[in-house]
């Protein structure tokens, strides 16, 4: 079996982050600027992070369904498709994407710099879609005020959470990531107990310990979030969400990222949330929190990176 080389989509919780999603404009020059950049990738993250290896400067690319078919890989990804709209009782949009660039670094100034060198390359062939910067708030909690992160799998679990295996054979060491932008209502998030938000959520706020099962809400963030297979086995995810927002505008927000080795485990999480399990019976988090984006995007190994840069087909 040929060793293929992930991109880092296992890296820990850092101090910064940079998300950017943008579409690749559709002349035939602004897709081979998109196939160059892929191919200059490796060594702009060198040359940014050479400068101080200790800041862990990482990048990911994703890239969306859309633009997979027009890269004519000659193959697709089993579980690659546009990102589901979900109409529950809350709104769960589909944005426009075609890549993720997902930057993480212990320094604010490596993810700015990397960011900027990869805007100016790709000058011109792209429309933005979003740039958010995060950051980590005291001990990695959301601007609600709850540790986030807490129950991300770990080791070996990680390892089989995230990457795809023999599976979809072609596509392993690949991934799949959903990210959403959530804007925050503190205002009304405020105006409930620690009480009330405990129970949404599910864990004490202060000790981020969680609540025992037979104590927690049926419709508790981590009750809705918790699926199995059909043997019973729980079905995890890797979220390294970030905090932002903009105090003078009143935004503030949440960066929704999650990594697994199958779209299906994050979208039946999602459909817990905004519809409910059983529907009706969603999370209260969504009261106070509002989706505006919604994307899915396959992240290939480097090799594949590597490949779709030199317009070669994707055999396996
Ligand atoms: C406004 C957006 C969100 C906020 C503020 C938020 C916050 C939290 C917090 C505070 C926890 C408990 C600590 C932890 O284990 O990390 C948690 C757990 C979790 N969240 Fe979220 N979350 C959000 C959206 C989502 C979404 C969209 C998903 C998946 C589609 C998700 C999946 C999970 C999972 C799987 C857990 C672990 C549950 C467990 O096994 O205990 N979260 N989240």
């Amino acid at each position: 079996m040929t060793p293929v080389v992930s991109q880092p989509v296992e890296g820990a919780l850092t101090h910064s982050a940079i998300f950017i999603t943008l579409t690749v404009n559709q002349g035939a020059d602004d897709l081979q600027k998109f196939r160059d950049l892929c191919g200059d990738l490796p060594s702009l993250i060198r040359a940014v992070s050479f400068r101080s290896p200790s800041a862990g400067l990482t990048c990911i690319v994703g890239l969306g369904a859309d633009l997979w078919q027009r890269l004519e890989t000659g193959a697709t990804p089993a579980g690659l498709h546009p990102f589901r709209e979900i109409n529950g009782v809350h709104h769960a949009p589909s944005t426009p994407a075609d890549v993720l660039f997902h930057i993480r670094a212990s320094r604010t100034d490596f993810c700015f710099e990397l960011a900027a060198e990869i805007m100016s390359r790709l000058e011109g062939a792209i429309t933005l879609q979003d740039e958010t910067q995060g950051f980590k708030f005291f001990d990695n909690r959301d601007l609600l005020g709850f540790v986030d992160g807490t129950e991300n799998p770990a080791g070996l679990a990680l390892t089989e959470a995230v990457l795809i295996g023999d599976e979809d054979a072609v596509f392993r060491g690949g991934s799949y990531v959903i990210t959403q932008k959530y804007m925050h209502d503190l205002t009304a998030w405020k105006a409930m107990t620690v009480e009330r938000q405990e129970q949404i959520i599910g864990r004490q706020k202060l000790s981020d310990i969680e609540f025992p099962d037979d104590k927690k809400a049926s419709y508790a963030h981590n009750v809705l979030t918790n699926i199995n297979d059909a043997e019973g086995n729980q079905l995890q995810i890797l979220r390294d969400n970030m905090p932002f927002g903009s105090p003078s505008h009143k935004e503030f927000g949440t960066y929704f990222i999650g990594y697994s080795c199958e779209p299906e485990r994050t979208e039946r999480m999602l459909n817990n949330m905004f519809i409910g399990d059983p529907p009706g019976n969603y999370d209260r988090i969504l009261d106070v929190s509002n989706a505006v984006t919604g994307c899915l995007f396959f992240v290939p190994s480097t090799e594949m990176v590597d490949a779709i840069a030199q317009g070669e087909k994707i055999t396996g």
